[in-house]
């Protein structure tokens, strides 16, 4: 039997267990040009808490009842696909479930040499997230100061990186002691302030006293408005998440924005989906580092398909270390 995890209410605030639902049905038949593929790992990522609600977003809502989506890592068990033979491993967008179909659209086979899981975390959408969000919204200099939160997670991590090598001074904010350490001893950041502990603002003045050239935003609200008064001129913010608000039911007021205006700042959103064409940049860039072990990544695995609508709670609430993913 193929176990699948589907939405069955729309959560308000957090999401609870009870907004899921298992169903088990028969492994379905791959079609004349379809594949059937085992899924090995599924991806948790911040957005999918947006695609839970209602409303008109950037990306489709799931239907109430339908399988919940994300990031797969899968290995192919039979194909009626030329590109594709059985024991290949291969990467998508695809169900929370045991198996999935696929008639190969979006679908990829992963870069040799890499762990398989690092296909949804540092060399999948997030890393490019970092890579775009840092070097094309951000538009980094050599020795310019980066700040960057949620700097352990899957995004940030490969951020604060990013700009390591390219000579910056880099600040993370991170919501633990534990995971602070991890930003500055392991992935080589100058220091890592901790939210919950600090009076954010204040610490920035201290690290970085002639000001924030640019800001990599994965939280908004509270640090947003830290960053933005210890802003350099002409400063870029690359506003790349709002996590703080995701469970939120209505906008909390918003950061004050008047020292965009006296730092002649620019601060721009940005979505990795509409920048793909830069992905073989990304890879060319980021593979090698990968495999020679000079760019680290971290994951944090849930166990288990049951166990993934827990995975995805405990993201939403910082529980993860790394990049959340779920291991069949
Ligand atoms: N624009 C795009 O195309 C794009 C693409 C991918 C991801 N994103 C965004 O990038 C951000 C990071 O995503 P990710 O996949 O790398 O996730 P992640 O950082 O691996 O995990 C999420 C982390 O957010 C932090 N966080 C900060 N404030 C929080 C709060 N109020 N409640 C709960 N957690 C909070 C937590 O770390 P701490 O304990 O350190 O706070 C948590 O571990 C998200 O905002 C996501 O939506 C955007």
């Amino acid at each position: 039997m193929n176990r699948t995890i589907h939405l069955k209410s729309r959560p308000h605030g957090e999401p609870t267990l009870a907004d899921f639902e298992t169903r088990d049905e028969p492994v379905p038949e791959p079609g004349p040009s379809q594949l059937l593929y085992r899924t090995t790992h599924l991806s948790l990522d911040p957005y999918l808490r947006g695609r839970m609600n209602e409303g008109k977003s950037y990306i489709e809502p799931f239907a109430l009842g339908a399988p919940i989506v994300s990031g797969f890592v899968g290995q192919v068990v039979r194909s009626n696909l030329p590109a594709y033979a059985p024991g290949d491993l291969v990467t998508g967008m695809g169900p929370w479930s045991h198996h999935g179909l696929s008639d190969g659209r979006g679908l990829a086979k992963l870069p040799r040499d890499t762990p398989p899981s690092a296909a949804l975390g540092v060399l999948g959408m997030p890393g490019l997230t970092a890579y775009v969000g840092l070097i094309d919204i951000g538009r980094v200099k050599p020795g310019e100061t980066v700040v960057v939160s949620a700097a352990s997670g899957a995004v940030g991590g490969v951020v604060v990186q990013l700009a390591k090598l390219r000579d910056c001074r880099v600040i993370g904010v991170a919501g633990r002691a534990d995971k602070c350490d991890y930003v500055t001893k392991e992935l080589g950041a100058d220091a890592c302030i901790d939210y919950h502990a600090s009076d954010v603002a204040a610490e920035l003045r201290r690290l970085c006293p002639k000001g924030i050239d640019v800001y990599f935003d994965n939280v908004g609200g509270a640090v947003l408005d830290a960053v933005l008064k210890n802003l350099r001129d002409h400063a870029r913010i690359a506003l790349c998440g709002m996590i703080s608000e995701y469970n939120a039911e209505t906008s909390p007021p918003g950061p004050n924005l008047r020292p965009l205006l006296a730092n002649k700042a620019l601060i721009q959103g940005f979505i990795v989906g509409e920048h793909l064409q830069r992905r073989q940049a990304f890879l060319e860039e980021l593979v090698p580092l990968v495999r020679s072990g000079k760019v680290k990544h971290k994951e944090d695995v849930t166990k288990g398909l049951d166990n993934a609508p827990r995975g995805l709670i405990g993201l939403l609430r910082g529980e993860n270390f790394g990049k959340a993913l779920v291991e069949l």
